[in-house]
């Protein structure tokens, strides 16, 4: 009694031909995740962090030992598969904005250094007043916001047609844009469709692009807090041309942590009475977020998450008035080597208190790379499984997951990846594991 069986599998293109990769943003992030691709392809590197590489899932009971590797267990793409393209404000190729960003050593990037000269972004659908710090020149003009969509559309489609794609995905690794609330132009694709062509304020470059991959029948993934493609209009877009869609906002260093350690206070029922973090960072995103507007979209990102782990209607007397205060500075110096500190104030048997410090040298690009790898490969499964809409299965790679609205996000790490690996399961027809494990004693 472990487990349940779900019986048939599902069926499941097989990938053939070659997986089209398009990022709007190619900056730190983005050509961390290219360069690393390429520089596994060539064996310079080995693509750690990333599940569909270097994961394995238990099939069965536990004494079956069946424990294959994902990749082995679910039709993905392969690395030699992938091509990869997208967009930026600067006309520079991602050679270039890889050494600018520094992330990477430049004696890796020189190894791959012809493959990267190679990917040069398209001009980008841009607005400074949805991110005040930045400025650029290699920018699309249209006289509205459906005509820009229009002109990314042509895009994707010349992409497709030059490189031979069979399949194309978008992971939006842009910078953060300023805090928008869901509004009217959103509820409804018609009423969204007239904000485009009425240039409404409300629908930023980030939604112009997710309009635009899912007209061309592209799933879209979203590795930053702004909105993007979590508004109904889009959402119905996505289940209408059938194809899969998640976000928001990468889990890499302080929020994977948390996601980590508050998951095992609530299990363990020890109270928080309150959290601190702080981050430095100099990077381009540090920049960007140094905007009080960009900060509030992040902001609102990383507070949620501790709020939906601990439940504090359930447990008011251990969750119920905890303060949670999230900084972030930016501080040149440290470029995208990360700091961040996290002060925890939490209490145990009869209220006594206890402290835990955490300081966390991480690096930013090199924790988000593995994750568009794997949500590249997930997203183009999910559609060749005949998957569509908010894929919640995916809510392990995000510090805002998108869910149905009926349900509140799940952000416990271990639940993510349980619900990960058992939609594997599911669509494979293998049974899906519940830990139960009581058959092992009869
Ligand atoms: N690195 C991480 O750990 C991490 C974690 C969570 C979220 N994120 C988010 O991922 C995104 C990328 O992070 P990064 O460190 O690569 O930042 P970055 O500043 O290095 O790169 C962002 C790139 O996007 C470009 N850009 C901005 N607006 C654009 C537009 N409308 N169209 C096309 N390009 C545009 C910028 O010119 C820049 O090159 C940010 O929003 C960041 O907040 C990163």
């Amino acid at each position: 009694m472990g487990s349940t069986n779900t019986g048939e599998q599902i069926p499941i293109e097989e990938p053939q031909g070659k997986l089209g990769v398009l990022l709007p943003g190619m900056g730190a992030v983005g050509t961390s995740f290219i360069a690393g691709v390429e520089a596994v392809r060539r064996g310079l590197g080995e693509p750690i962090g990333s599940l569909t590489q270097m994961g394995t899932i238990r099939l069965g009971k536990r004494s079956d030992k069946r424990t294959p590797a994902i990749r082995d267990f679910v039709p993905l793409a392969t690395l030699d598969d992938l091509v990869f393209g997208g967009w930026d404000i600067r006309d520079e190729s991602s050679y270039h904005a890889a050494q600018e960003c520094g992330v990477l050593k430049t004696q890796l990037l020189d190894q791959v250094r012809d493959f990267m000269e190679s990917v040069r972004p398209m001009p980008a659908v841009f607005d400074q007043n949805y991110v005040r710090r930045l400025d650029g020149t290699h920018v699309k003009k249209g006289k509205n916001k459906m005509e820009l969509a229009k002109m990314l559309q042509d895009d994707i489609e010349r992409f497709r047609a030059e490189k031979g794609l069979s399949r194309v995905v978008m992971v939006w690794c842009g910078s953060t844009e300023v805090f928008l609330k869901t509004q009217d132009v959103h509820q409804t694709l018609e009423l969204f469709e007239c904000g485009l062509k009425e240039n409404h304020p409300a629908i930023a470059p980030s939604m112009i692009y997710a309009y635009a991959a899912l007209q061309s029948g592209v799933p879209v993934a979203n590795g930053a807090p702004n909105l993007m493609v979590d508004v109904p209009a889009l959402t119905e877009l996505a289940r209408q041309k059938s194809l899969p869609i998640c976000g928001k906002d990468f889990k890499t260093g302080q929020t994977l942590m948390k996601t980590i350690l508050a998951p095992g206070f609530k299990a363990r029922l020890l109270g928080l009475s309150g959290w601190f973090s702080t981050n430095i960072l100099g990077n381009r995103d540090g920049e960007v977020l140094d905007d009080p507007d960009s900060f509030k979209t992040k902001e609102e990102s990383k507070l949620s998450v501790l709020e939906h782990i601990l439940q504090p209607d359930l447990y008011p007397a251990l969750y119920k008035n905890f303060y949670h205060k999230v900084r972030i500075n930016y501080y040149p110096p440290r470029g995208d080597n990360k700091e961040g500190w996290d002060n925890i104030d939490i209490f145990g048997w009869l209220g006594y208190p206890m402290q835990i410090k955490i300081d966390f040298l991480c690096r930013d690009s090199i924790l988000a790379a593995p994750l568009v790898l794997d949500l590249v490969m997930f997203l183009d499964l999910a559609k060749r499984s005949g998957m569509r809409g908010i894929q919640e299965w995916l809510s392990f790679y995000f510090k805002s997951p998108m869910c149905a609205p009926t349900v509140y996000p799940e952000h416990d790490l271990f639940i993510q990846l349980m619900k990960l690996k058992n939609t594997l399961r599911h669509l494979r027809g293998e049974e899906l594991i519940t830990h139960l494990g009581l058959e092992y004693y009869d």
